[in-house]
């Protein structure tokens, strides 16, 4: 791959970005006329004259984000999606399976996203990561938010006997991640603007039996994350480490204990909520940050014993 694909400051971003002249239909500042009923009768406080006249009550419509989804057919991206949708954001969706990508977008398109754009695309495939970043921000004339949902579980017992099964785990969800992140970045810091919101997992933040490798994979992408927000921050870019603990999505489908895991519309509204604030280190739900400290502080010698 040509090394300067991964300078967007320099190369195809900024023609992607400043080369689009109008923003994202419905992304301009909107005004909305509302009309309220007659106030009611009984209201000493109120001037008599007012009370037959119908106000027409000006509110100011938030203005649409622009909002680009990487994985967007996951369980969890899906459901943040419904959520912008409903807001009337902007929304850019890149997920590899076309049936399903495009039953997400009819149904953001249903729910009153302001646009929906889309592209079908392997993210493992890494040459693309440049062209694609760069056609779904000039899409969306501009970049707000870019949420990345990949992720593969993977089967432990074959990560543990073969090193291409562990591959496949750590490429998917650690080495395209540092590629799409590094493109991101470097269109981002630029321009002083923007959230990368990441989802991590719960899972790196111990080597366990049961899942070392996923859970490498994940502490890889969690330091490579936090470091990103320790370089860019100050730029004025919010970069956010989401480590969910365990969510019901397809993920999760064959897990014993599912019925106790998280509802995955309750972590969304908490995501969406949170991605708003551009918070550094999100634990979903916030129970986790306790749970995963308790597992950090097990000595060893101990948790070695453990059948986690
Ligand atoms: N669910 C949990 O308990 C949990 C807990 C902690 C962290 N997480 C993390 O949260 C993220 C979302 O997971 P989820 O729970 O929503 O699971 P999910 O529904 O299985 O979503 C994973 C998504 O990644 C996509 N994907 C995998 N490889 C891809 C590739 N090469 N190119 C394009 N898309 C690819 C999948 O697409 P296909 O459907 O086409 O395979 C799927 O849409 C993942 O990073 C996961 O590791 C989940």
């Amino acid at each position: 791959m040509n090394p300067d694909a991964q300078n967007p400051s320099k190369t195809s971003a900024d023609a992607a970005s400043d080369s689009v002249s109008k923003p994202a239909a419905g992304a301009e500042d909107q005004v909305a006329v509302v009309s309220r009923a007659d106030p009611p009768q009984h209201d000493p406080e109120r001037p008599l004259a007012l009370r037959s006249v119908r106000e027409q009550v000006e509110v100011p419509r938030r203005t649409a984000r622009k909002i680009l989804v990487l994985g967007a057919t996951s369980g969890i991206a899906e459901a943040c999606i419904r959520q912008w949708a409903q807001r009337g954001d902007a929304l850019y969706l890149v997920a590899r399976n076309p049936d399903r990508l495009a039953a997400v977008t009819a149904d953001a398109r249903t729910r009153g996203a302001s646009s929906v754009g889309s592209a079908v695309a392997d993210l493992d495939d890494t040459t693309t990561h440049p062209e694609l970043l760069a056609h779904a921000i000039n899409w969306l004339g501009g970049l707000d938010v870019a949420l990345l949902a990949v992720g593969v579980l993977g089967e432990q017992s074959q990560a543990e006997r073969s090193f291409s099964a562990a591959h496949q785990i750590l490429h998917t969800n650690f080495l395209a991640p540092v590629s799409l992140l590094t493109w991101l970045a470097n269109y981002a810091a630029p321009r002083h603007a923007g959230t990368l919101a990441v989802l991590s997992s719960v899972a790196g933040e111990r080597g366990r039996r049961s899942n070392y490798v996923y859970g490498s994979s994940k502490a890889g992408l969690t330091a490579f994350v936090d470091g990103l927000r320790n370089r860019i921050d100050r730029e004025g870019v919010r970069v956010m480490t989401i480590k969910p603990g365990p969510v019901k999505t397809a993920m999760t489908e064959a897990m014993k204990g599912r019925e106790k895991f998280a509802d995955v519309e309750a972590v969304a509204t908490t995501l969406v909520k949170t991605i708003d604030m551009g918070k550094d280190v999100v634990y979903v739900p916030g129970i986790w940050r306790i749970i995963m400290a308790v597992i950090r502080a097990i000595p060893e010698r101990v948790f070695k014993k453990l059948n986690l």
